[in-house]
């Protein structure tokens, strides 16, 4: 039997395998309450334009919500033969009102509908996904508050360089977040222009109101070009693209942890609901959950690489490699999301241990600019100098096997006469990340401040 919504012109219906390669169901099901959307604002601006009857409207508005109603409650049989969603619930709406669903699809195609679908799907994402992000904000902000004097090695290559504060690291990502968050912000404004009314490709002769669905659907205004309204994707590239740069934010403090959990390092112990044992190990504690959220932007990028690569070199307006368009954009939106919900939790729930810290913070020299700074700031030497005289102390003290401060005011004298007492003082960890007041800098208070302009900004984002 050939296809009901379409199979006028056909004798016999499609080879299974065609049926297969075909149907989208399987995964664009996703769009019920989209597509139920789009077809209720569509016949009510039908019907607003004289198009529709009141009568006939009234019918379609009905079933579509009874439809909906259908597969909210899992009642809903999906069928392959009818290949998408929209086609499906047309179907459907055709054995519930009869002869009025067929009226439903004047003046528009699947080509506007989908879109129209996607970019309302797209939409709520971004939505919650802003969300998420501001949720996890807010989870590093407490820490950096809680942590504002914990001192930690700062690192460069990984190899600990300046002492800075745990609060400060943790604003890092607050701050890369905040962009990401940016770039939802804007994909979901460029995104906000409505393609229904574009129909095939071309517009059409009807008398319809594209201002009035835009309306309805919540869309800022209708999408100018009907060729442009149903080729266009560069909001899933967009969003698929913010969720990527997002992703490797994520992973970048997924391996921070990964790392800061070791027992080598011991700065922080993940929380029994975010680790998991091993099956022959039993002394093992393993950071899966951050392991695996290090792991997502591959996923991430492979979408955004594969929605790319379809799209590439397509002509206008829709072809059907379009419809490859959202598996991989459902799992980068769903693979981000669940990061996101398990980088909160961690971030929650993790122990810091300050005394490994601090310990690690004052290893390896990491004061030396300190000192070196001193030398330029109270005798006034060059800093080039300076750090040639403070290089030459590390020397002695790694030949003495001590830190900086274990060598004796003879040692310092012995390399430089403008060295005195005084300077010994720059040398704590604390001393060193309390002097680091310039902006942005990684002082105590500095976080503090910071920490109160973030929770000022993410309020009014809030009301
Ligand atoms: N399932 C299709 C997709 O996801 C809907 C649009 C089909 N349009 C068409 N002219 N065959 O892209």
């Amino acid at each position: 039997m050939s296809n009901r919504m379409w199979g006028g012109r056909f004798g016999a219906g499609p080879d299974v395998i065609m049926e297969e390669i075909n149907a989208s169901i399987g995964y664009d099901k996703r769009f019920y309450a989209q597509d139920v959307a789009g077809s209720v604002a569509h016949a009510t601006m039908l019907a607003e334009t004289g198009i529709l009857t009141a009568e006939d409207r009234d019918a379609i508005i009905k079933g579509l919500e009874a439809v909906k109603a259908e597969i909210e409650q899992g009642s809903f049989n999906f069928s392959r033969a009818l290949e998408d969603i929209h086609m499906n619930i047309e179907a459907r709406l055709k054995e519930l009102v009869g002869e009025p669903a067929g009226r439903l699809h004047t003046a528009r195609s699947r080509n506007d509908q989908v879109a129209t679908d996607f970019k309302l799907y797209v939409r709520d994402a971004i939505d919650m996904l802003i969300g998420q992000v501001r949720t996890l904000q807010k989870a590093f902000l407490d820490r950096a508050e809680a942590e504002a004097n914990t001192v930690m090695p700062g690192f460069t290559h990984l190899q600990s360089a300046q002492p800075v504060t745990f609060g400060h690291h943790m604003l890092a990502y607050v701050e890369m977040l905040g962009r990401d968050a940016g770039r939802l912000e804007d994909a979901r404004k460029r995104l906000n222009e409505s393609p229904l009314g574009a129909a095939a490709l071309a517009g059409t002769s009807f008398p319809i109101d594209r201002h009035m669905t835009a309306e309805a659907l919540g869309f800022d205004r209708p999408a100018a070009n009907s060729l442009d309204a149903v080729s266009d994707r560069d909001f899933v590239m967009e969003t698929v693209a913010a969720c990527a740069i997002c992703a490797v934010h994520l992973s970048r403090f997924a391996e921070e942890l990964v790392i800061w959990s070791t027992p080598q390092f011991g700065f922080v112990q993940l929380s029994d609901k975010f680790s998991t044992g091993s099956s022959i190990m039993p002394q093992k504690r393993n950071p899966d959950a951050a392991e695996l959220i290090r792991a997502k932007p591959g996923r991430v990028l492979g979408a955004l690489t594969s929605i790319m690569t379809v799209m590439k070199g397509l002509p206008l307006a829709y072809s059907k490699d379009m419809q490859e368009d959202k598996e991989m954009t459902f799992d980068a939106l769903d693979s981000l999301s669940l990061a996101l919900a398990a980088m909160t939790g961690m971030v929650g729930d993790l122990t810091v241990n300050r005394e490994k810290m601090k310990a690690a913070a004052g290893a390896g020299f990491a004061t030396a600019t300190d000192l070196a700074d001193w030398l330029v700031r109270v005798a006034n030497v060059p800093f080039r100098d300076a750090h040639h005289i403070t290089g030459t102390l590390v020397a002695k003290a790694e030949e003495k096997g001590c830190d900086l401060d274990g060598l004796t005011i003879e040692d310092f004298k012995a390399v430089d006469e403008r060295l005195d007492a005084r300077a010994f003082k720059v040398l704590s960890v604390e001393a060193s990340v309390s002097s680091r007041t310039s902006f942005g800098g990684t002082a105590p208070d500095n976080v503090r401040t910071q920490v109160e302009t973030w929770r000022t900004a993410l309020a009014s984002k809030d009301a």
